[in-house]
């Protein structure tokens, strides 16, 4: 497995351009299926996970082509059930059988597991296709899904930790073949699903209100093939912003959404990261002195927990207490003891990382676990005296397209080492 070696201390200066939404294409990708006619999406990053993607894809029978940063997917015959361990193995997979339910009216897909960020469940996909006249039958380390036909229903969404991101995305996928109107209530306000329902209505789907809590979808009886451009990934963007205010430099972003991002700007300014609308990008550098905030993840348009990680960095850095708090997710921090190896004075009290900040960062060899941990390691490592070795990075590569190229282009001391 690939490592990265980064020499710290230098500030991060010049331009980076943000790639399309990971969490926006994987989706995206999925909605295809519900056509037999082409479709084309650009601004396609190139990550593992887009890549995996499109092996399910193919292995459900569409034929998947991918070009620079564009992809063609024609779905002509798909078949409804997808290869057990090539969706076992990607969590945002469970994003098919939406798709399958609504164009075949039954989908077979092996249940996806939990991860290192938690449980992962997916009974409130479930409940929504059931609530749609779906029969749910749970064998063998499969969910089936099946329905005669699907009927328009008044469902709501809303679980333990509020609304479900992919779960919205699925039951919004299987709604627009249904017959007659579906309106979903605390449906995810994401910017991801916004894009998604534009792709769906391109495709000829009837969705009024997504990026609200309610969701009305009038079902249609055939969706045909359309083109789409996925919006820039607000999480990447964000770790950039974090990126110029640990090191002490100054990026201009390119094509950072900011209506995107406003929890995540507001909190870098209240700890007094100066940032600068400059036309569509924004100007981001440390300002004199750094104070501590106090973060709670939420759902849309809260704080994001993809980016809890990162923030917990600059927060190790700034002197003071902060409290941060993970709402979404019930073991998110796996980062905090590779941070303290580096020398960062962190504890973890149920929910909340207590973070004494202020302690200067040496670099070590670190392990990281999940995709956003990885990208607050690499954060870390950049801000730390001396060499980093960052180990198991292909979480990294899952999200984030070219990171350590982008980082060199900004002035950072940073090696990909691959595996002998
Ligand atoms: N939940 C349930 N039941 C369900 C579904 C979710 O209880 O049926 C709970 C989860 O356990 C969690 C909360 O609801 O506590 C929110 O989970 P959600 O379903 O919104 O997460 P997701 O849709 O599986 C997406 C992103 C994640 C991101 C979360 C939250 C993709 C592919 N994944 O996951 O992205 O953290 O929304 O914003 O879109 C990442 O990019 O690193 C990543 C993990």
């Amino acid at each position: 497995m690939d490592s990265l070696l980064i020499k710290g201390g230098v500030p991060l200066n010049g331009d980076v351009t943000i790639s399309g939404a990971k969490n926006s294409v994987l989706p995206i990708m999925a909605a295809t299926l519900l056509t037999s006619e082409a479709c084309v999406i650009r601004r396609v990053p190139d990550l593992s996970d887009v890549k995996f993607m499109g092996q399910i894809l193919l292995s459900l029978g569409a034929s998947v082509q991918f070009e620079g940063d564009t992809v063609k997917i024609q779905a002509a015959k798909i078949k409804p059930f997808g290869d057990y361990d090539l969706i076992r193995k990607m969590r945002g997979s469970v994003c098919i059988m939406g798709p399958l339910l609504g164009r075949l009216k039954k989908a077979t897909v092996s249940l996806p597991g939990g991860c290192v960020i938690g449980a992962r469940p997916i009974d409130l996909h479930l409940k929504g296709f059931e609530a749609l006249g779906a029969k749910i039958k749970i064998e063998k380390g499969y969910v089936h899904v099946r329905a005669g036909k699907l009927l328009g229903a008044d469902l709501f969404l809303g679980g333990r930790s509020g609304p479900t991101v992919l779960g919205t995305a699925n039951v919004m996928m299987a709604a627009v073949l249904a017959e007659g109107v579906t309106i979903i209530e605390s449906a995810a306000c994401e910017p991801e699903i916004t894009d998604l329902a534009n792709f769906l209505v391109a495709m000829g789907a009837k969705i009024n209100g997504a990026g609200s809590p309610t969701i009305t979808i009038t079902g249609v009886r055939e969706l045909h093939g359309a083109e789409h451009e996925v919006i820039p990934d607000r999480i990447e963007a964000a770790t950039f912003a974090i990126a110029a205010a640990v090191t002490g430099g100054e990026i201009l972003i390119h094509g950072a959404r900011q209506e995107h991002m406003h929890a995540v700007l507001d909190k870098l300014r209240e700890a007094g990261v100066k940032i600068e609308r400059q036309g569509p990008s924004l100007k981001v550098k440390r300002g004199s002195r750094l104070r501590p905030v106090d973060i709670t993840t939420l759902p849309y348009s809260g704080f994001p927990t993809d980016a809890q990680a990162q923030m917990m960095v600059l927060m190790a850095l700034t002197p003071g207490i902060s409290i941060i708090c993970e709402r979404i997710f019930e073991s998110r921090f796996m980062h905090v003891s590779e941070l303290t190896r580096l020398g960062a004075d962190i504890s973890i009290e149920g929910p909340s990382a207590i973070v004494k900040g202020g302690k200067p960062l040496s670099g070590a060899q670190i392990m990281a676990s999940d995709l956003r941990a990885s990208a607050a390691l690499v954060l870390a490592g950049l801000a730390a005296k001396g060499t980093t070795e960052v180990n198991r990075i292909y979480h990294l590569d899952r999200g984030y397209e070219k990171i350590d190229m982008k980082l060199k282009s900004l002035g950072a001391r940073i090696e990909r080492v691959a595996e002998s």
